[in-house]
């Protein structure tokens, strides 16, 4: 949640900053500011409700010199988004900057105490009360800034990722973390560094970065030195990185949208998720993450699997595919709920979280909750060396590159991809599947990014019919087994980028409430591929059918039965049961995507969300 950018160097700091800016404005979008210290040492700090562009557009034929400086894109949890809780926040004196991430959770107590010292506050932030609390230390500890930063830290409770600039120095730039991500990048010029609360401010400039670990802080000088230290004082050795990521990964290239842009992108982003994972040869999977580890998979009583939204649905097809061909029982578990009720762990479980930015913070509280209580972690997540994937023992990581869409697609897909090598990897290692099946599915799994394709020719088709259901205030989704989860996807989906009100069903539960929703306004769309309970499926068309609901359905390629009885009929390629969300999910990300432009919305930047979610 919300962007952090920064940059210390010999470079006009300005544009760096602003198009650092719109790199992250898919992680918060409410308001937006910058600080700069100029070559007369003022700080100018300029910060407006709204985008990025409404920052441009404010601080034009202003002075926006300095070679230092630092920017941030909000996504509002303390105080509604306006100018005044838009960082950077000043200190009382005017001196030192902040911008930061996370939640401040002991804010009152700290503010109550700093006004009772005859502090003042214009802000409603838990983030203001952090920038004073170190004005305060430095004063009342006659130290310098990194050592009242420290103190600070020391006294505050809850997550963090901050970059501070102080006008009186304006050849070092402060940064720490706890709990929320932040990188450091050593510019290829040497005496210059950049940071990012991810990489997507910084590759431009270079693919040398340094992960801040938690409760570290590091100081920069524009000397090109730097220091890391923890809250301890203890000094640390920082380890410099090589990102994973080029720059045409966070453009458009020909698409309107990034969302459009990721959707299209499944073919190939499944192609390289699979590579060297799948052997065609010996028509096996191999994931080192399983093989290094084999004993755990083999002695496992139960998998349990932790993820949010997308994540979550993702996690609940690989429960269906884990349990049906390893026979070891799966548990999905909503992060948010598992962290906090008293859940029982047991050493030999393992946990697979998955989460697409690898920082969502209950799911990290999640695996930290269960390593504690001696299970075993498996992270399924995309961004290389985020939270999660660090905080796990061992894991896969999805390759399939940047996702800047707030809406997740590609990552979804190979999500269940990645859990289907798992699925497999451990039926072998455990035996559960015979020679001739594995070898069955790994030969359609590697026909699957093809057959996206294929379904991808469906988009005008698609278009055209999401005009037309541009009135509906609500929708329905159903589909039963491997493609329950997908109804529930398809429904998220559109809820989040078109702002209709959807429910995902499992088809049989229709008759047990929500039947009585359908009339003739109602749409109804329904996962009915040939494979699995298709009959069954079949009976739940004709009872949306005689109540006039309006049935969109999506089908085996030929089947011309449920055709028949709909209104709007969407074909995918015939696949194995197992697969067929990987396929069937295309089709409901093209709706959802072409009614949120139809009716008009801003579908990679959709109100109220943002792309990670690393507060509770
Ligand atoms: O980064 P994560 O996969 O952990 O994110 C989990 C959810 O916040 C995410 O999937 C969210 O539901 C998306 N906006 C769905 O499109």
């Amino acid at each position: 949640m919300c962007g952090i950018v920064g940059y210390l160097g010999s470079r006009e700091a300005y544009p760096i900053l602003i198009k650092g800016l719109h790199r992250l404005e898919y992680r918060g979008y409410d308001s937006a500011g910058i600080a700069l210290i100029n070559k007369s040492l003022e700080l100018s700090v300029y910060k407006t409700k709204g985008k990025v562009e409404d920052l441009e557009n404010y601080v034009s034929g202003k002075d926006v010199g300095g070679t230092i400086g630092i920017a941030h894109t909000r996504w509002a949890t303390h105080g509604e988004p306006n100018s005044q809780n838009a960082h950077p926040h000043y200190s009382q004196s005017g001196r030192l900057a902040l911008i930061h991430n996370g939640i401040i959770e002991n804010y009152k107590v700290i503010k109550e105490e700093l006004i009772s010292k005859g502090y003042t506050f214009s802000s409603d932030t838990d983030t203001e009360v952090l920038i004073q609390l170190i004005e305060y230390m430095q004063i009342s500890h006659n130290t310098n800034l990194f050592d009242a930063v420290q103190l600070a830290l020391k006294n505050v409770i809850g997550a963090y990722a901050i970059a501070i600039i102080d006008k009186s120095n304006p050849n070092q730039l402060i940064a720490a973390r706890k709990g929320s991500p932040l990188i450091i990048g050593v510019g290829d010029k040497e005496t210059e560094f950049l940071i990012g609360s991810d990489a997507t401010p910084i590759v431009e400039y270079t693919n040398k970065v340094i992960y801040l670990e938690e409760e570290e802080i590091a100081i920069m000088h524009r000397d090109g030195s730097i220091t890391v230290k923890n809250l301890s004082n203890v000094e640390q050795t920082p380890i410099i990185k090589t990102l994973e990521m080029n720059l045409s990964q966070l453009e458009k290239a020909n698409f309107p949208h990034f969302m459009l842009k990721e959707i299209f992108e499944q073919p190939e982003a499944l192609r390289t998720s699979m590579l060297g994972r799948l052997n065609m040869e010996s028509k096996t999977v191999r994931l080192s993450g399983i093989i290094d580890h084999r004993d755990k998979f083999l002695k496992a009583n139960r998998i349990i699997i932790c993820a949010c939204g997308t994540s979550w649905h993702a996690g609940l097809i690989g429960k269906y595919i884990i349990e049906e061909l390893t026979r070891i029982p799966v548990e999905v578990e909503y992060s948010s709920e598992f962290r906090y009720r008293n859940p029982v762990i047991k050493s030999n479980d393992i946990v697979i979280a998955i989460s697409q930015s690898g920082e969502t913070a209950d799911t990290l509280a999640a695996i930290k909750l269960a390593k504690e209580n001696g299970a075993f972690i498996y992270g399924i997540c995309n961004v290389v060396g985020s939270s999660i994937a660090r905080a796990a023992d061992t894991g896969s990581y999805l390759h399939v590159g940047p996702e800047i869409g707030v809406a997740s697609t590609k990552a979804f897909t190979a999500q269940v991809t990645t859990l289907t090598l798992i699925a497999l990897n451990i039926a072998e290692e455990k035996k559960t599947l015979s020679k001739e099946r594995t070898a069955e599915l790994v030969e359609e799994l590697q026909r699957i990014p093809e057959k996206i394709n294929e379904t991808l020719q469906m988009n005008t088709r698609i278009k055209l019919y999401s005009q037309i259901f541009t009135y509906a205030k609500n929708f329905i989704y159903l589909g039963r087994g491997y493609n329950y989860p997908v109804a529930l996807e398809g429904a998220l989906k559109l809820k989040e980028i078109s702002y209709i009100h959807a429910e995902g069903y499992p088809a049989a539960e229709m008759k047990h409430g929500p039947i009585a929703l359908i009339d003739e306004e109602m749409p109804v769309v329904v996962i009915a591929p040939k494979r699995g309970m298709y009959e069954k499926v079949l009976s739940n068309i004709q009872e949306v059918k005689a109540r006039k609901g309006k049935i969109i359905s999506i089908v085996t390629k030929g089947d011309t039965t449920v055709k028949e009885l709909s209104d709007f009929c969407l074909e995918i390629p015939d696949t194995e049961e197992c697969f067929v969300p990987i396929l069937s999910v295309v089709p409901l990300q093209l709706l959802s995507y072409h009614i949120a432009i139809a009716k008009g919305r801003n579908v990679d930047q959709p109100r109220n969300l943002a792309k990670s979610v690393t507060v509770e």
